[in-house]
């Protein structure tokens, strides 16, 4: 179980992550934030490239953080992200929702399908998903 504290923690290093991002192209700054098993916390944000498919999400950088650390399991991710001109509130399309891509890559690490996955915008959270929500029937090669 993630307690509320454990989330508004999450939720404020990935915005505070956010503020880090680069993303000269886009404009679309986007900050992550775990939680491994044992509470360590690792955020990551979008890095983009002039060369554009070289570019990098959050949710990839605090993945590669995670694994560089040790750590294997993602207990909860918070993803905060978009533009001033989106409307998030009114638009579900404006969530900053993890690409098909990073659904895959948190699957590879998450404890179970009932992950959570909170999406917020830099004004409070959005949206509290899992990530067998997110992606459901996902690419496994183990058995069962
Ligand atoms: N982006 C992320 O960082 N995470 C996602 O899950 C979706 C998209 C980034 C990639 C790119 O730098 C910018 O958002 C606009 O697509």
């Amino acid at each position: 179980m993630l307690s509320d504290e454990d989330k508004q923690r999450l939720v404020d290093a990935a915005v505070t992550a956010r503020e880090t991002a680069y993303a000269a192209y886009s404009n679309y700054r986007v900050g992550a934030a775990l939680m491994c098993e044992d509470g360590a916390i690792y955020p990551g944000c979008n890095v983009e490239n002039a060369a554009y498919p070289q570019g990098t999400c959050a949710e990839a950088g605090a993945i590669a953080a995670m694994a560089l650390a040790g750590g294997r399991t993602i207990k909860a991710i918070a993803v905060a992200g978009g533009r001033p001109d989106l409307q998030p509130e009114t638009d579900p399309w404006d969530l900053c929702s993890p690409c098909g891509g990073c659904r895959q890559r948190i699957a590879e690490f998450a404890q179970g399908t009932g992950t959570p996955v909170i999406i917020a915008s830099p004004e409070g959270v959005m949206l509290e998903t899992t990530i067998g929500a997110l992606l459901p029937h996902a690419f496994n090669l183990e058995e069962g």
